[in-house]
């Protein structure tokens, strides 16, 4: 086995979001997030957990980032709460939210720490949702209005943007799967959101580059990668349709293909488009399409399709191959693929993996220390995906693990455990898992010794 070495420079990192870490949800001026509402409604997350509390960041952030110097980040990418900044959505800043996101940036960059920013991820204020929501077009207006105070706040020193989190989430899961806030079951609604969404991410680009002269600015996409059941005509077909929905709709937007042709017929041929795409206003697609500076995506599985009575009505089959904690399918050859895609298909000329990682809910030892082999060797394989892609002339230039320490899972609340540092919630004490001194050794070799 060779030693798996990475480009120089290359920028190795670790990933949370707002709600997912701080809590203090009362601190400072912070307004009410979608996140908060739907968390406090009965049913919603399991054991009815709540971001209330979740790591206690907000207060101890100091401490975080002195794990991070530890660790040896490069990188670090975090979001901001829209509600702590605009506690009604629009209109009146909050200094003091504004504060605490300057004093988590100095401490990074007193550490030689690269701040990555996202504006959102998925912590709408609840005024904007009152208005209407992702739904409405209004909001993509209110996101840039939010995006420009940031940038403004924060452009001299945070010089990398990623504008939205995986719109996917954003739209389907949240406004048609109804299993994250808002928890609306609406198709129509959901594809407008999705429109809206990806918007939001153009008009917040311009208020970045605007407010920010010189930034760089991307989005985050998330990817799934789609697999036939078979090779009967039925299940490639469902995939087809699979990976539309979940990928190219996004991506292709993005890229500046437009949303694919095959998808649109799909959707309206299923009564989803009632208003065949009206959402769509002139100009919209040229300003999702303006070219970003990094292309950021978030990837962790795959699933298995298998033909519905329609394309859009596949089924996802369950394979019985190695999975994680959340059931999901341990595949690093879709990062692979989906890397060279990027290069090959898509042409994007710098590439990040913004989120990558695993849950496992290895217990603390005695010792103090977690055992979290699934986690390495998730990890691994991960990573000699990554290393294969360079190889081939993908320009890959950054990872970062998802996450840095365990959090608030969304609808799964703390019953799942992605961190590379174990969190004792009842404590609030932090303990490096085995993966935390791994990942420690790899990114001071620059690369995986013994591939
Ligand atoms: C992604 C989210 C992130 C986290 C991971 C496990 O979809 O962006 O917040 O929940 O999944």
């Amino acid at each position: 086995m060779t030693n798996l070495l990475f480009p120089d420079g290359f920028i190795w990192g670790a990933a949370t979001s707002a709600y997912q870490i701080e809590g203090a949800v009362h601190a400072d001026g912070r307004g009410a997030s979608i996140w908060d509402r739907f968390s406090h409604t009965p049913g919603k997350t399991r054991d009815g957990h709540t971001g209330d509390v979740a790591c206690d960041h907000y207060y101890r952030y100091l401490e975080d980032v002195a794990l991070m110097a530890k660790l040896g980040l490069k990188a670090y990418r975090f979001s901001v709460a829209w509600p702590r900044i605009l506690p009604h959505g629009r209109g009146a800043v909050n200094q003091p939210g504004l504060d605490f996101y300057k004093r988590l940036v100095e401490a990074l960059l007193a550490h030689d720490i690269t701040p990555y920013a996202t504006l959102y991820h998925w912590d709408l204020p609840v005024a904007l949702q009152d208005a209407g929501g992702w739904p409405q077009r209004d909001t993509a207006a209110a996101f840039a209005e939010y995006a420009g105070v940031v940038a403004e706040a924060l452009g001299d020193r945070v010089r990398h943007w990623i504008t939205i989190n995986e719109p996917w989430c954003i739209s389907f899961l949240s406004h048609q799967l109804g299993e994250h806030a808002p928890g609306m079951q609406d198709w129509p609604a959901a594809l407008a959101a999705s429109h809206h969404a990806l918007l939001a991410h153009g008009m917040g680009m311009q208020a970045i580059r605007a407010a920010a002269p010189g930034a760089e600015v991307g989005i985050a996409l998330n990817f799934t990668a789609a697999v036939p059941a078979s090779n009967t005509p039925a299940d490639r077909e469902a995939a087809r349709h699979f990976d539309g929905h979940y990928n190219r709709w996004f991506l292709d937007a993005v890229a500046g293909h437009g949303y694919p042709a095959d998808i649109v017929a799909d959707y309206s041929a299923a009564g989803y488009l009632p208003d065949n795409m009206a959402f769509v206003q002139p100009g919209d697609l040229a300003l999702i399409a303006a070219p970003n500076d990094f292309f950021a995506f978030n990837y962790y599985t795959r699933e298995v399709v298998a033909a519905g009575s329609q394309p859009w009505n596949y089924q996802v089959v369950r394979p019985t191959t190695p999975r994680t904690e959340m059931g999901w399918e341990i595949y690093p050859e879709g990062l692979y693929k989906i890397l060279l895609r990027l290069h090959s298909h898509y042409a994007m000329p710098r590439i990040i993996i913004s989120e990558n990682g695993a849950s496992y809910l290895d217990p603390l030892s005695a010792d103090g220390h977690v055992h979290d082999h699934g986690r390495i060797a998730y990890m691994r394989q991960h990573l000699v995906a990554c290393h294969r892609a360079i190889s081939a002339g993908v320009p890959l230039t950054g990872f970062f693990y998802w996450s840095l320490l365990d959090n608030f899972e969304w609808a799964f609340g703390y019953h799942q455990r992605f961190g590379l540092i174990h969190v004792d919630y009842a404590t609030q004490q932090r303990y490096p898992k085995d993966s935390f001194l791994w990942y420690r050794e790899l990114i001071a070799g620059n690369g995986l010794a013994g591939g």
